[in-house]
């Protein structure tokens, strides 16, 4: 009786970790960590350079992104138990220091401190975060979507399997080649 009651509660809590988020944006999907070794190093992220990932799920990819590259990570995630097992597991991978998770909504999130904006989206949430979110973003940003491109941006750099969408802005660089 009691170990169904826990099955139970354990299929709801997993249906509303992989449904719920479909409404707000973008439903769930942990990547391989090879996936995520593919990400960080098409965007070439540095160490010391802030990377955003926006709706971050579990925070893998900036918990790697902290470990291997010595980056700082932040996410944003909507749902509260995917933000509490991503703070889980930057402690346990002992980079909770370098990795912050904020419980919000990404289209209330301030990305202005991002070196490097990463995006696992769909098209409806980019839609609806872009072009507006730019305005926000620093001059040099780059940003990276996995799997679905920004509608409306042509990307710098793609890769042969077409999963990845490279972006970079150039706001003010002109001037700069000026002074
Ligand atoms: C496809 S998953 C990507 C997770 C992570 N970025 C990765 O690549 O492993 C999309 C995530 O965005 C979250 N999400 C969807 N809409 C959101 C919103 N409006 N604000 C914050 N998080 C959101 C979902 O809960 C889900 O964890």
């Amino acid at each position: 009786m009691e170990w169904t009651f826990f099955l139970l509660a354990g299929l709801i809590v997993l249906a509303g970790m992989v449904v719920l988020p479909i409404f707000f944006g973008a439903p769930w999907h942990p990547l391989m960590p090879y996936t995520i070794s593919r990400i960080l190093k098409f965007v070439d992220i540095r160490p010391g350079e802030t990377i955003c990932d926006l709706g971050c799920g579990e925070g893998r990819v900036l918990i790697t992104a902290a470990k291997e590259y010595s980056a700082k990570g932040v996410g944003v995630e909507i749902d509260p138990i995917k933000v509490g097992l991503a703070r889980l597991l930057a402690k346990l991978k002992k980079v909770d220091s370098k990795v912050s998770i904020i419980r919000g909504n990404i289209f209330d999130f301030d990305p202005s401190d991002a070196d490097v904006v990463y995006l696992y989206l769909t098209h409806q949430a980019l839609d609806k975060l872009f072009p507006e979110i730019l305005k926000k973003l620093k001059p040099t940003v780059r940003i990276i979507s996995y799997r679905f491109c920004i509608r409306g941006m042509t990307p710098e750099k793609v890769s042969a399997d077409k999963t990845l969408f490279l972006y970079q802005l150039t706001k003010g660089t002109e001037i700069n080649n000026y002074t």
